[in-house]
Parts: C-alpha cells; structure tokens; sequence
C-alpha cells in the first residue's frame, strides 16, 4: 500500500491551523506519509525568513502566534518542493492568489495527484463564475475537492467545538480527505456537492459584509438578523442562477447556514466592514492596518459578483448584494443597507 504525501499550499491563519490538524492525523492513519510539506509565501519578520522561523519554532509568529505547529510539518518557500511526488494538495491561500500560484505548479505536481481547496472565493468573467476547484481542476488537470465551514481559524486553534463540510466527487476520495480533516473536536460532514460547498463559503463573506455595516451603524440584532436572512436567501438564488446541481441539504451544514452565522459574528469581513462604518476608511486601508498581512476575501467577491451581475443586468434581482457593492465601492450612504431592500 503507498502512502498518500500531503502538501500543504498556504500557511496564512487558517492554513496554519489546518497544519496542526493535518500534522497530526498523518501521523495516526497508515494511509498517510508522516511529514507534511507546507509551502509559505516567503517573507522577512523580525528580519528573518518566516520559513526559518516556523521550522526553528514549530510556529507561525506572524499569522498564528501563540499556538505550536507538529514538528512534522516541514515549511518551506520553494513550491515545486513542496509538491515534488506529493499525491494530495491541500489548497489553502486567499482566492486571488490561486491562479499564480497554479501557473507556478503546471508540470510540477505528480499527475495521479489528488487536491482539496479550502479557498473561499471563485473566479468571474463576463458569463458567469468559475469556483476554486474547477480553476485548479483546469491548470492542473486533477480532480479537487472542497472544505468549507464555519471555521474561524483562532477558536479551531484553541481546540474549541466546530463542525465543516467536505464536497466530494467520489466517496472513496471524501472518506480519505475525512480522515486527513477530522478530529475530536473538528467534525466533519462530507457531502457529494464540491461545488455547493465550496460557493457557500465564497459567498458568505459578502453577507459578512452587510453583517458589518449594520454592526457599524449599531442597529442591533434584529437588523443584522434580517440582513442574514436575507442574504442567505440571495446566496442560494445566485448558487442556483449560476450552477446547476446544487443540493438543497448543503444550504443546511455547516458550510451553509452555519458559515453565515459565524462570519457575521466573529469573522474578520464582518470586523473590517464594521471599522469602514466607524472610521470612513477606505476597504484596503483598513486591510492594511487591522489584519497584519491576512487578507479580506469578502471585498473582491462583492466585486466580482457585482461585475457579473452587471453583465447579465440582474442588479434588482440581487438587492442587498448590490447595495453592499455600491455602499463600499461607490460611496452609497452605510444606512442604505436596511433602506435598499425588500
Ligand atoms: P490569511 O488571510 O491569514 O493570510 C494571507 C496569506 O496569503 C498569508 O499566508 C500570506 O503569506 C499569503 N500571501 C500573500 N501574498 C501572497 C501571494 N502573492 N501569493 C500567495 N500567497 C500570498 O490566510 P488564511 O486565513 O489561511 O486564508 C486562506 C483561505 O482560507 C481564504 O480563502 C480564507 O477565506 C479561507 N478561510 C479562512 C479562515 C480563517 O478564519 N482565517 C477560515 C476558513 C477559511
Ligand atoms: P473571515 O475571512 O471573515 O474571517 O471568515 C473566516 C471564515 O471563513 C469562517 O468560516
């Protein structure tokens, strides 16, 4: 039996803690290779390369101070490295980054690979969306998976109770990625939808958005919660507009429903959309200042969902989207939030 290499493409705040998780369930399966190569975005902290420091330190300093990464988990700045003879790649780095990065790996990765994307975002053009898994399925010419939940990076580091969702294409590869995931207190649910799952999580950081607004403007729960439910609605009819297949059911785990909830409480879309409010600042000025290098992806979906629907001039069919678009990109006064909808 050959055991499965994992890499692991990221090691920002969540890719981190997917490290520990993974780290450590390579090392209780037999299925698995028991060194993780995990590749970071090479850069100077302290004056150091944090490759150097994580593996000196068996922790990232930079996106997840605090908390130890397995001493099997090698970090390293090169990529084709990372995937060299590796047959399963975890993706997780912010959606604007996959392309590049996938350019980077063409005839680089072993063609009997198999990849999991844990990125929350899609690709758009003029006729519609592309999501994570099938960008990477496309450069790379090898079936992707997805995960996705409601999975705030710090508090799955503190080893509290959460639940995510696996979209899988076959059930062997779902049940494989299961184990490689799931721990006592990270469950996983798997699903045969890859791409529901994995739009979900995309879309989820718009509403996040208008969570914030309505945070920032302080007009209590009952608004935030209409703005929840509201979006909720929004992001299954777009889902459905774009793609068929969706499955009912996947609305309802943990990627679904449960993502809107914790994003739109604790996630960091919600805390910089509330600062735009407060302070008057533009998206990436607060970006720059509040999060310490990670990234929003919630502020480039609502563009790239806005391009679309322009494009297909659907706007009214997809209010609150829209108005959250037009409060941070154009200027619409924040309290249009709860005056624009239905
Ligand atoms: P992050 O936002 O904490 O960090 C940004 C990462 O991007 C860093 O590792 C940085 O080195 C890297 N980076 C910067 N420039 C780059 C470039 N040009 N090319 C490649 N990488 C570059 O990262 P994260 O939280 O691990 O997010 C990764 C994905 O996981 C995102 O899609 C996010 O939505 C999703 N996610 C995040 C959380 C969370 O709580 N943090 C939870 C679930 C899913
Ligand atoms: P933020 O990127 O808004 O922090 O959301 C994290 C997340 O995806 C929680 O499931």
């Amino acid at each position: 039996n050959v055991r499965e290499k994992v890499a692991l493409i990221g090691s920002g705040n969540w890719g981190t803690v997917i490290s520990k998780i993974i780290g450590n369930n390579v090392m209780r399966y037999k299925e698995f290779h028991q060194e993780v190569k995990m590749w970071v975005f090479e850069e100077k902290v302290g004056g150091r390369n944090l490759t150097e420091l994580i593996n000196e330190k068996h922790e990232n300093v930079k996106y997840l101070p605090g908390f130890p990464i397995p001493e099997n988990v090698k970090a390293l700045p090169d990529l084709s490295e990372v995937v060299r003879d590796a047959t399963v790649l975890v993706f997780c780095i912010p959606h604007q980054f996959v392309p590049k990065t996938c350019d980077q790996l063409k005839g680089k990765i072993n063609p009997k690979a198999k990849a999991i994307s844990l990125v929350k975002g899609f690709e758009t053009d003029e006729t519609g969306i592309r999501p994570m898994s099938h960008a990477i399925s496309e450069s790379l010419n090898i079936p992707v998976c997805s995960l996705s939940g409601a999975n705030i990076a710090n508090e799955i580091a503190e080893e509290h109770f959460s639940e995510t969702t696996i979209g899988y294409n076959n059930l062997e590869e779902g049940e494989l990625f299961k184990k490689l995931f799931e721990t006592k207190y990270f469950r996983v649910g798997i699903i045969d939808d890859v791409v529901g799952v994995q739009l979900c999580g995309a879309l989820k950081n718009v509403i996040a958005i208008g969570a914030g607004f309505v945070d920032g403007l302080k007009l209590g729960e009952n608004a935030k919660a209409a703005i929840i439910r509201i979006g909720f609605f929004e992001m299954k009819q777009f889902m459905k507009k774009f793609y068929g297949g969706i499955k009912d059911e996947t609305f309802f785990e943990s990627c679904g429903i449960a993502d809107v909830i914790a994003t739109c409480y604790g996630g960091r879309n919600r805390k910089v959309a509330e600062k735009f409010v407060t302070t008057g600042k533009s998206f990436d000025q607060l970006e720059e200042e509040l999060l310490n290098g990670q990234k929003l992806q919630g502020t480039l979906t609502v563009k790239e969902i806005h391009r679309v629907l322009s494009s297909k001039g659907i706007n009214d069919e997809f209010k609150l989207f829209t108005t959250i678009y037009r409060i941070a990109f154009e200027g619409l006064p924040p309290k249009s939030i709860v005056e624009n909808i239905d």
